[in-house]
């Protein structure tokens, strides 16, 4: 598809990937309906993109029906979208009797209950030939120790894209699933920038995600995920998951020690505005566990 044009809602634009795939999209000629939480964010995005004229900012918790429920009146949707990309999510990285119920619903009601109602509103009025692209993660298809409850929405999320995509089929709109690996961002707390460090786990920059989601939309492309060797990661754990059993469990002393030492966000997980995580206590060294 052309974005030249084309009407595209995005979520999570204020931060991340979503700021600099909204720097993509207008530079392509899209259209942006630009969402978030903080609208001093989006205004400075939309006032610096091309054309700021073309582009209007949405502010609204995607966690809350009734802001949900606001957002789907906003005037630039009444003549329908080409293209929704919904990328705004959360992560929390504990072990997950350390995470709160609240931390729980956050990540479930924002990373799949979120996606699912924005797509089941708009599908009606969605323009033919239409996109839905969802942000995954290779979480979406690895589940990581630390990650449980975000890897259970990422992976929901990718049944779902791949459930309606077959829905879809033939009807003019297509669901793309994307899914990036580590992506230096707010989303991840300092844990799990030290944990990846001392992994070796290779990050991305949110630019050059922001780049392939742009190529991905482009071409139609249904499935994607980004890195080496996280793509191999992908079909080894869906052909013979056993092997990354092992692999995981060898590493697991070391994610254990990052997920539980340090003291993850707890407020506002994954949120951009947030201030870096502080150490709740010094992470004790090998020899000292
Ligand atoms: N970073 C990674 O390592 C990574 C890897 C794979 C996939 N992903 C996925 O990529 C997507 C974007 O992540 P990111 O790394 O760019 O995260 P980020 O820098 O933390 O940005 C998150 C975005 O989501 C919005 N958001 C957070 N909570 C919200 C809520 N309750 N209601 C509405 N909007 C909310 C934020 O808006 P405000 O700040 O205005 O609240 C912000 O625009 C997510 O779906 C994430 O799961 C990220």
């Amino acid at each position: 598809m052309k974005l030249e044009g084309k009407k595209v809602l995005l979520t999570g634009a204020s931060g991340g990937i979503g700021e600099e795939l909204a720097q993509e999209l207008a530079a392509q000629g899209a259209h942006l309906l630009l969402h978030g939480r903080r609208g001093p964010a989006l205004d400075r995005l939309c006032k610096a993109l091309p054309h700021p004229e073309r582009h209007q900012v949405v502010i609204a918790d995607l966690g809350v029906a009734h802001e949900r429920a606001k957002l789907l009146q906003h005037p630039a949707l009444e003549d329908g979208l080409d293209i929704l990309i919904n990328n705004a999510g959360c992560n929390q990285f504990a072990w997950l009797e350390d995470q709160s119920a609240e931390q729980v619903e956050r990540q479930l009601l924002l990373n799949i209950e979120a996606p699912i109602q924005l797509t089941r509103a708009l599908l009606p009025t969605m323009r033919k030939p239409g996109i839905i692209m969802n942000m995954g993660s290779s979480f979406g298809s690895i589940g990581y120790p630390g990650y449980s409850v975000y890897c259970a929405s990422k992976f929901a999320l990718r049944g779902f894209s791949e459930a309606l995509g077959r829905e879809l089929e033939g009807s003019g709109i297509k669901v793309l699933h994307f899914a990036p690996r580590a992506t230096r961002t707010k989303l991840n707390s300092e844990a799990a920038y030290e944990m990846n460090a001392e992994l070796g786990t290779q990050t991305d920059s949110p630019q050059e995600v922001a780049e392939e989601a742009v190529i991905a939309l482009c071409n139609e492309t249904r499935r994607s995920w980004l890195g080496w060797p996280e793509k191999l990661f992908v079909q080894l754990n869906a052909l013979l998951p056993a092997i990354v059993d092992k692999a995981l469990a060898k590493q697991l002393p070391v994610i254990e020690r990052y997920a539980r030492h340090l003291q993850a966000r707890t407020a506002e997980p994954g949120v951009g505005a947030q201030p870096q995580p502080v150490l709740s206590r010094p992470i004790p060294t090998k020899k000292e566990l």
